[in-house]
């Protein structure tokens, strides 16, 4: 399969060429399994390749992230159901077997009624149709046509199962929604378990992440003023002080936003709640926040994965402070963050883990931590535009140039486990970046200004000193930076205004439980 990737490729009539990365041959040497959902390719017609069939029987439904020349993204699923016995490929030398093996349908992952994910919309089979039912207003869509008995189209894709002729293997292509050059920048198992693992990795960790025995210090839903719209449930987790708290009830969140249990996300209401200027954390988990400059090297490995699980809900925040302030950012705004919330939920339950098996007498908050990142959501905190460049095009994509270099150090020492999680969570980081991208492309778009120039200027408001390398070139890529966002860059934020911010650092730091020192110098969570 792996040569597959070092082909040019003739299919369906078109030419295809590959994007062959560093990262895409360490995939070839065994190492950076996970990175095979990344992988760019380009095309130069109105077709996809998405991956062998074989990659796809891991899961029933796929989110596919496309990227067109023009830095454009279209979300899909990908939906296979069952031909009976999964496991059986067909027959090359059948090709009538093909027939039944092309149960696969692919459609726009936003509902055109309202724009609900229909990753998690049920599947209805009938007769002579199949129906995905979106799981907010109940609309059904056949998945042939995308035609909905209530009048609306849902956009289908034609997706095709052909035997490669040289090596007989079953590729799956989608049809794309235009000829604008599109990429697959992103193919994304979707499942009901806590959050969405690589096939990579999947048979090497449980799905139900491992996790510490935990006691929750309140209900899982307040049984006083339950949340009801999204937005309420993003400030009641982001006031939640208890992080193994904060977890549960993301994974409840999103989990009710995506079965149709949350029909409104809130964000246009008047009466849509605030967040909170710093979230609280608990005394347990707050009489250890230092100075960042105090923290020095990680020194071993139980150290190294207690910084790492010190991360922060951005995704909860960024929804919840700029969604009321954007009435017309599009529903697939609050589904790509809400799966990066999951996913940072995720991060921490694997990396607790993970440092209760190699340390159990460090439990997570029994070392020193920082809260050094929220100066730069401090001074990020009016501007959509300015909180996606400096956290996620540069805060986040510092860390896609650090950790393959963590990954290594871990590897070297023979935490295999480690490892396995690390490359788990790089993973997500690439795409978490590529969501960044996407948004921070779409409100240029809506500003009519120039992203790559605006992103700079963004960095020189907002950020203080140079943007450092050495960069992971191939995973910023992917991710949609091009070395013209961010090569020779360094921000002046002492001298330039940065959109007004209300709070400065000391605002911050006085908030912040713990954290009496002077103001830092920027610290920016991600060491080399
Ligand atoms: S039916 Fe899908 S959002 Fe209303």
């Amino acid at each position: 399969m792996v040569e597959f990737f070092f082909e040019l490729i003739t299919c369906f009539g078109t030419f295809w060429t590959l994007g062959i990365t560093s990262e895409m041959r360490a995939w070839q040497n065994g190492r950076g399994g996970h990175l095979q959902r990344a992988l760019i390719l380009q095309s130069s017609s109105a077709s996809v390749r998405v991956a062998p069939y074989e990659n796809l029987l891991s899961h029933t439904r796929f989110l596919l992230t496309l990227r067109s020349q023009e830095g454009k993204y279209h979300s899909l699923i990908l939906f296979r159901l069952s031909t009976g016995d999964d496991t059986q490929l067909p027959n090359v030398s059948q090709r009538s077997d093909l027939h039944s093996y092309q149960q696969l349908y692919a459609m726009e992952s936003a509902c055109p009624h309202l724009g609900a994910d229909m990753s998690h919309a049920e599947i209805e089979e009938c007769e002579d149709s199949v129906v995905v039912v979106c799981p907010w207003h109940r609309y059904d869509f056949d998945l042939r046509t995308g035609e909905s008995e209530t009048g609306l189209r849902a956009c289908t894709y034609t997706v095709k199962v052909e035997p490669h002729e040289k090596d007989g293997v079953y590729k799956v292509w989608v049809e794309a929604p235009d000829n604008s050059g599109w990429q697959l920048v992103e193919l994304r198992p979707v499942s009901e378990a806590f959050a969405d693992l690589p096939p990579a990795v999947a048979n090497s960790i449980p799905e139900s992440v491992p996790s510490v025995p935990i006691k929750l210090s309140e209900d899982l839903v307040p049984s006083n003023g339950a949340p009801c719209t999204l937005m309420e449930w993003a400030v009641l987790i982001l006031n939640t002080s208890d992080p193994m708290l904060k977890v549960e009830r993301t994974k409840h969140a999103v989990h009710l936003f995506r079965t149709g249990q949350i029909t409104s996300i809130g964000h246009k209401s008047k009466r849509a709640p605030q967040p909170p200027a710093i979230p609280p954390r608990d005394d347990n988990y707050t009489r250890n926040i230092v100075d960042p400059r105090k923290l020095g090297k990680r020194k071993n490995a139980a150290v190294m994965l207690h910084a790492l699980a010190n991360i922060e809900q951005w995704a909860w925040d960024i929804m919840v402070r700029f969604g009321p302030s954007h009435p017309e950012i599009p529903s697939a705004f609050f589904s790509d963050f809400s799966r990066m919330a999951l996913d940072e939920s995720k991060h921490f339950s694997l990396l607790v883990s993970r440092l209760s098996e190699i340390s159990p007498s460090t439990p997570y908050g029994s070392l020193p931590v920082h809260a050094g990142l929220w100066e730069s959501a401090a001074t990020t905190a009016n501007s959509l535009r300015a909180r996606l460049a400096i956290i996620h095009l540069v805060h986040e994509a510092r860390g896609l140039d650090v950790n393959p270099g963590t990954i290594e150090r871990f590897r070297r020492s023979g935490d295999l486990e480690s490892v396995k999680v690390l490359q788990v969570i790089h993973h997500d980081e690439v795409t978490h970046v590529t969501s960044g991208h996407r948004w921070f492309t779409w409100i240029c778009q809506q500003q009519g200004v120039d992203p790559v120039k605006t992103f700079r200027e963004e960095v020189r408001r907002g950020w203080r000193g140079e943007i450092k390398g050495p960069f992971n070139v191939d995973a910023r890529e992917i991710a949609g930076m091009t070395r013209d966002f961010y090569e020779d860059l360094r921000g002046d934020m002492d001298t330039v205004s940065n959109h007004g911010a209300s709070e400065t650092l000391k605002d911050v730091n006085a908030r912040s439980a713990g954290y009496q020192s002077s103001a830092p110098s920027l610290h920016v969570g991600y060491e080399k």
